[in-house]
């Protein structure tokens, strides 16, 4: 709900827990008043109002005599080399040259429907009436800024955008503009998460104390990157899973991206997301408006248990468009791990037919179908079979679809290998610098995605051959980073804007992709979890989490990753772990895997019986427990931060009859007591559950009040103790 109050200049943005409130003041300055705990009656907020007046090292205007200085001043939206010393929302330059930007409170409007912004991700479905739009301008460069707020009620979810609009009648040139600013007030001792990374180390959640000055995490790769999620956390020194303080943000945007936290002279706190603002620049012509990528915010004042939540639901319930979301995955059989490169049709067939035999539900043939390619040094480009190999693809599909399984297939649409035919008839498509030395990653070039023939050039063939194979499934990956970004078709004053206008062209072929086929399931890849972000959520459903299949390091992988991104979005499968050489036993490997959208990813061919008897019941039991994982509210229940030598997570249905525990031994040290007891959560405490045991009669089975089970805990005596044992109990509500 918003209200709008004193004259339609004091805003108060309400949530189902949350109130966020921000004010025009006098000279037109928006002021952030607070973002905290739901109050109901905001009115008298501004009459003890803190004004306070800095030293000279603080510039005032002399003309605002009722003004703060803006260097102190909370700011909803701040400018450039106008007084506010801190990190700008916007900096531009004008006709002038002068670098300046100073945006003051014109009007406000509030809207039935959440403008769409194009080209873009962003996030839909909230109630009529939960959006407002505020209009500033800069009179002096001839800028017109509205920011852009919608309010999410029942996920405690804000999100924000800014649309710049170039009223001057000559160009200007934008060079740096975030989606959205947070100014924290009153808050001592806070913290910041960060969710770094490497290849096969992502979303390593890492908890610091703020320190003075500006704590920026980001990417500058052209893509999310597997360093740093485009997502930042903020908390108390105290806060816990389930007690504290704390602010999530995250960005929608799967580009160069840029959290920037800024802790004051003063003690603010000044957060601020938005495209990365090196190597970028964008020449808005007379008249003309860029739209930043939007950002979500959440404040939970129950720890990290109750933002995580609230993000998946927002997520879930408002920004992934795909027909799948809520809907159980096919299990998948992926061939990488098992065959690399090495395969051909009939090994192909092969696994494909001992996976119809335990219940898995389609096949997803990997890298090195197309082109010439037996190696990762060619053919990048060639979308069309290589035949010698895999024969003809529609004969391929057939057969797997001849199986009662789907079918799905790997491309990688957005690079270029100069061995390709692609090459040699447009080699003017790549990302290059001419006459300067060439970047190589995994020998392959990327595509120069900000040219819309070469997206349409992509649409043509890639949907060509779906159509034509009848394909159900694309994997979607992206194995290099940008360097010598330079669009040869782009004038010299619009360089800048290329690493943006590439991700305006993935995310025009996705939505070409979606629209032509709405119900083909598209799972996001990037050298596995270098592109997972709420960007790409809103045009796929899931994304690979991480290369890193070893079960017992993805449990730090995906605890972290689900800080911000919902359980049912990652990728998670059984595999050999070819990344490390620990051994782990295949059930937990299943078990850890269940937690993530499951599947297979290893030679099916060479499973032992009685792996294949365990492959049976662990599809069985993600049959069983899906919705509740997928669907349901989920639980850490150890600290994400650390291994632990226990690590337990929980997740219980929306309406609280169905709850499923996972628990997993990653080491066992030597005279440690031995039963762990972990809370099962989000349970109704008046009801009654059965822990389920398929082994005895249900009148045998043993039930537990929901309050013991949520204060006092299970005891998790069946869990083995040896080094990565695990088990999962399965609860269901009897009354
Ligand atoms: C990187 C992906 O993460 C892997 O799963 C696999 O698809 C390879 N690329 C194929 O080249």
């Amino acid at each position: 709900m918003i209200d709008i109050l004193s004259d339609g200049r004091l805003f108060h943005l309400k949530t189902r827990h949350t109130s966020y409130v921000f004010f025009a003041n006098p000279v037109g300055r928006l002021e952030h008043i607070y973002y905290g705990k739901r109050i109901e009656d905001v009115a008298s907020i501004l009459c003890r109002h803190g004004r306070q007046y800095p030293a000279s090292f603080c510039p005032m205007r002399q003309d605002e005599s009722s003004d703060q200085g803006p260097d102190i001043l909370p700011q909803e939206y701040s400018g450039f080399n106008s007084g506010d010393m801190r990190i700008a929302a916007v900096a531009a330059t004008g006709p002038d040259g002068a670098c300046w930007t100073d945006p003051r409170f014109v009007s406000h409007r509030l809207t039935d429907t959440k403008r769409p912004l194009n080209g873009l991700p962003h996030a839909f479905g909230n109630a009529k009436g939960e959006n407002l739009e505020i209009t500033c301008r800069d009179a002096f460069t001839g800028l017109e800024i509205i920011l852009l707020y919608s309010v999410f009620e029942e996920c405690d979810t804000l999100t924000r955008s800014a649309i710049i609009t170039n009223l001057s009648p000559a160009p200007i040139q934008l060079n740096r503009v975030m989606s959205g600013q947070l100014d924290v007030m009153g808050k001592q001792e806070l913290e910041m998460v960060d969710f770094q990374g490497s290849w096969c180390r992502e979303r390593t959640a890492e908890r610091v104390p703020l320190r003075h000055g500006l704590q920026a995490t980001g990417s500058t790769r052209g893509a999310t990157g597997h360093v740093n999620t485009a997502a930042t956390v903020l908390c108390e020194k105290t806060t816990t899973e389930t007690q504290g303080e704390a602010f999530g943000f995250v960005l929608e945007y799967s580009g160069n991206h840029y959290e920037g936290i800024e802790l004051t002279q003063f003690d603010m706190v000044r957060v601020q997301l938005g495209i990365h603002p090196d190597f970028f620049s964008w020449k808005l012509e007379p008249g003309a408006s860029f739209e930043t990528p939007e950002m979500a915010m959440t404040y939970s004042a129950e720890g990290f248990g109750l933002m995580s939540r609230n993000l998946h639901d927002f997520m879930r319930g408002h920004l992934i468009r795909s027909p799948w979301n809520g809907k159980r995955r096919p299990i998948l059989i992926n061939n990488w791990e098992a065959t690399f490169f090495d395969f051909n049709t009939q090994k192909i067939l092969d696994i494909a037919r001992v996976a119809a035999t335990i219940g898995i539900e389609m096949l997803v043939l990997d890298d090195g179908w197309f082109g010439h390619r037996d190696d990762d040094r060619t053919s990048l480009g060639d979308w069309f079979e290589f035949r010698s190999k895999i024969g003809d693809m529609k004969e391929l599909a057939d057969s797997i679809h001849a199986l009662g399984m789907k079918f799905g297939l790997w491309f990688e649409p957005e690079m270029i290998s100069e061995d390709s035919e692609l090459y040699r008839a447009h080699p003017d498509w790549v990302l290059c610098v001419p006459n300067r030395p060439r970047c190589y990653g995994r020998t392959q070039l990327i595509l120069d995605f900000s040219r819309p023939e070469v997206v349409q050039h992509l649409y043509d063939v890639m949907a060509g051959l779906i159509a034509r194979a009848g394909i159900d499934y694309i994997k979607w990956d992206m194995n290099r980073n940008m360097s010598d970004i330079f669009s040869s078709p782009l004038p010299a004053d619009q360089q800048g804007e290329v690493p943006h206008r590439y991700i305006l062209g993935v995310y025009a072929l996705h939505e070409r992709l979606i629209q032509t086929f709405p119900n083909l399931l598209i799972e996001g890849c990037s050298g596995g979890g270098g592109r997972f972000d709420a960007g790409m959520l809103y045009y796929l459903p899931q994304i690979w989490c991480s290369d890193n299949t070893n079960a017992i390091d993805r449990l730090r992988i995906q605890a972290g990753t689900s800080m911000i991104y919902p359980v049912a979005s990652m990728g998670a499968h059984i595999s050999t772990q070819h990344t490390t050489a620990r051994f782990i036993p295949f059930e937990t490997r299943g078990n850890v895997a269940m937690a993530g959208t499951f599947g297979y990813e290893l030679d099916l061919t060479k499973l032992t019986e009685e792996e294949k008897a365990t492959a049976i019941r662990l599809n069985a039991a993600y049959h069983r427990y899906h919705d509740v994982i997928s669907e349901g509210d989920y639980y850490r229940l150890t600290d994400a931060f650390r291994d632990n030598p226990v690590e337990a997570w929980c997740c219980t249905s929306k309406d609280q009859s169905q709850a499923v525990l996972t628990v997993v031994r990653r080491t066992h040290f030597g005279n440690v007591l031995n039963t762990p007891i972990f809370p099962v959560l989000g349970l109704d405490p008046k009801r009654h559950y059965r822990l389920v045991n398929d082994a005895v009669p249900s009148e045998k089975q043993q039930v537990f009040p929901g309050d013991l089970l949520a204060n006092m805990g299970l005891w998790c005596q069946e869990l083995g103790h040896n080094d990565c044992d695990s088990i999962v109990y399965f609860f269901e509500a009897i009354d």
